[in-house]
């Protein structure tokens, strides 16, 4: 079978971090390299949580540390979500896994530089798997736009169609930098677009987390752990079970099957009162907005969770 060459774009993060498990684990997909931004938490702690995350499921890409702060904005973290790791609740060993390229002085281009090397590098056009802040691949296609003609596609997790998590009307990835989310949706790219619309379906319930446990392995357990810190916020806001955002990214690759989509014209609102972030999707039936995405917005649940659950055992 022909893989599908990516590369991972994230700021774990415990989806984050969950959404690697399943890239790494399928047979489908051949993981490039990982890049990192600050997102989640600050890029030191991000990088350090990619890194303690790859070094335990036993994988050691290219790995690069992105941006540390958006495009023109300041980095506003989520705490609250990840903890003050931005990983909180497994301890995970420590680490001598070196990045690719290191950032002396906070240079902020390694990343970049890395994602380029191996999209122009590559025989097979690359499709790029951000799930975080768009910061690595704003700056990427500002500053060699050149690498838009070897990008097969962009599956991302970011934005909501009905509504937001960090305000009323913005998603977290896109709220924290809106202009770099611009540059990507008007890229011309072919983008799929997990927004929390199909996301808050994806969710793990109880039920599920027992399962995972009871499955014993390393990984499973470590993603049991994972999705119980997770949990923990998101019940406390009403939520049944842990929403699987970044996951969502990857199955849509893998498993398109379990998804429904729709055709959209999204555009990201930069200077809103209350809607910065916003991905305002032009839903006229009538309209003659060129779609920009396939938006990915309902989900075979059981579908999802099992593939997660078959993704842990394969590192048995
Ligand atoms: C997104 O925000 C982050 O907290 C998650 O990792 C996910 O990428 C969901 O809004
Ligand atoms: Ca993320």
């Amino acid at each position: 079978m022909k893989k599908i060459p990516i590369i991972m774009d994230c700021d774990p993060g415990h989806d984050d971090a969950i959404a690697l498990v399943l890239a790494f684990a399928s047979e489908k997909l051949d993981v490039k390299a990982v890049t990192v931004t600050g997102g989640n938490q600050t890029l030191a702690k991000t990088l350090n949580n990619a890194k303690k995350v790859l070094s335990y499921i036993g994988k050691r890409p290219p790995l690069a540390a992105g941006a540390d702060k958006p495009m023109f904005r300041e980095l506003e973290v989520a705490e609250a979500v990840h903890g003050e790791s931005g990983l909180d609740g497994p301890i995970l060993p420590e680490t001598d896994y070196k990045e690719e390229r290191t950032f002396p002085g906070g240079e902020r281009l390694p990343a970049v530089d890395l994602m380029r090397r191996i999209i122009l590098d590559s025989p097979e056009p690359i499709t790029l798997v951000p799930t975080g802040p768009l910061t690595n691949l704003g700056i990427l296609f500002t500053a060699y736009p050149e690498v838009k003609k070897n990008i097969a596609r962009i599956s991302l997790m970011g934005g909501g169609i009905e509504s937001g998590n960090w305000s009323a009307a913005a998603e977290f990835n896109i709220f924290v930098d809106p202009e770099a989310a611009e540059i990507v949706f008007t890229s011309g790219l072919p983008i799929i677009m997990s927004p929390l619309d199909v996301s808050h379906k994806a969710l793990m319930m109880p039920g599920d987390l027992d399962a995972l446990r009871k499955q014993g392995g390393r990984v499973s357990v470590m993603v049991a752990e994972l999705v119980e810190f997770f949990y923990q916020y998101h019940i406390a806001q009403g939520f049944a079970g842990a929403p699987l955002h970044d996951p969502c990214a990857v199955a849509a690759l893998i498993a398109p099957e379990l998804f429904k989509t729709a055709e959209y014209h999204i555009s990201i609102e930069t200077k809103g009162k209350y809607t910065t972030g916003m991905t305002f999707a032009d839903r006229r039936f009538w309209t003659n907005a060129k779609p920009n995405a396939t938006v990915c917005l309902d989900i075979d649940r059981p579908g999802f969770i099992r593939l997660i659950a078959e993704a842990c055992k394969t590192y048995d």
